[in-house]
């Protein structure tokens, strides 16, 4: 063995920063997903269709440049009626969240969340201190709000809350939100409005009285382009510099840019796509009602159901069917909860179909 080789194998393997070691992994279960997806709030058919012929006019040479974020930057805040200073486009809301965590958070800071909620505020989150505090709703899953209010201290960073709620589909009141921002001056306030076009309450109006709230939207689910990876944070531009500052200057590729601006535009087929999910949603509701499944009223394009000891069984025989559906039992306070995406109407009926096939198959009844 030479020196080299003697010296490398003596010393210890290397280790990343204890936050990494101790932080949460996610790894959501994309594996085989052939069947009719209601399992991760996707939109279940298709973006505009004026999003493929942008798709289409790409030419070789554009595949060659590096992509422009701000002229599109521009676009999408004259669409929203904001500035371009106040619109940071991110690698889907993901990538925000971790922008957010990185930016604002440091070691001893806390950061405070509801739970059960989407799980990469947890990652983003510890991998920059251990300080996150946890408020978990009670078995009703309406938004803790006096408790939430209540763990807001000196200490209190970040704080990020998802309206409508992921995997709920329950909602935070804007006055609410605002009470919690104007209760944490000190805090950056990030609102979660992922699912807002199933719902239509915002706090994007309050952006220019509210100086530490931002708001994150992502264009995955109403917008059908999840697989292009884009979202926006939107806020007060001086917060917003900081977080433009540890932000790659290329962190959304240039196919998702281009497609961006003729989807914002498209705003009839997103009015339609938002019905259909409304529409179908209350089909959902009504049908889990029938069938006496308990769930929670959602405002999102979801619905998580309380099935009970039987959950895995349920999204086995729902597999069986050619329908994907999302168990979400180890989420904090959701021990055999399965959740459900409603999607285009003809998707909501082969998905109602295969769920009423299934709860006999499997001898499901209510507790
Ligand atoms: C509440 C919430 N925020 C953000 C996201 C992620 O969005 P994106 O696809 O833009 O990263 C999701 C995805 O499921 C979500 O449920």
């Amino acid at each position: 063995m030479d020196l080299a080789t003697e010296a490398v194998t003596k010393t210890k393997p290397v280790q990343p920063r204890r936050a990494v070691l101790a932080m949460p992994e996610y790894h959501p279960p994309l594996d085989a997903r052939s069947a009719l997806r209601l399992d991760f709030n996707e939109n279940t058919l298709s973006p505009s269709p004026t999003v493929l012929a942008r798709i289409n006019a790409i030419t070789a040479e554009g595949l060659t440049k590096y992509p422009e974020r701000e002229p599109v930057e521009r676009i999408v805040a004259t669409h929203f009626g904001l500035n371009a200073d106040q619109v940071l486009l991110t690698n889907g809301v993901d990538e925000a969240i971790h922008l957010m965590c990185i930016a604002f958070l440091e070691d001893g800071d806390e950061a405070l969340i509801a739970t059960p909620t989407f799980f990469m505020y947890d990652v983003g989150i510890r991998l920059m201190t251990p300080g996150l505090v946890k408020v978990q709703s009670d078995e009703t899953m309406a938004f803790p709000f006096e408790r939430f209010l209540a763990a807001i201290n000196e200490k209190t960073k970040l704080i990020i809350v998802a309206s409508p709620n992921n995997p709920t589909g329950t909602v935070v009141s804007r006055e609410q939100l605002l009470a919690i921002a104007a209760a944490a001056p000190h805090a950056v306030m990030m609102v979660d409005e992922a699912y807002y076009h199933f719902d239509g309450e915002t706090t994007i109006h309050d952006l220019d009285s509210i100086p530490n709230l931002v708001i994150g939207r992502t264009f995955s689910k109403a917008y059908g382009l999840a697989n292009l990876r884009i979202g926006m944070l939107v806020g007060n531009p001086e917060l917003l510099k900081y977080v433009r500052k540890v932000c790659s200057p290329y962190n959304v590729n240039g196919v998702a840019l281009e497609c961006l601006p003729a989807a914002i535009a498209d705003e009839a087929y997103l009015a339609w796509y938002a019905e259909q999910v409304r529409v179908g949603r209350n089909r959902v509701m009504a049908t889990l009602e029938e069938l006496g499944v308990p769930f929670f009223k959602s405002h999102a394009n979801f619905v998580l159901m309380q099935i009970g000891p039987l959950h895995r069984e349920l999204v086995t025989a729902m597999r069986a069917h050619g329908v994907l559906l999302r168990d979400r039992s180890s989420d904090p306070g959701c021990d055999g909860f399965v959740r459900i995406t409603i999607g285009v109407e003809e998707h909501v009926t082969k998905g109602l179909e295969a769920l009423k096939a299934s709860l006999k198959e499997i001898g499901w009844s209510k507790a």
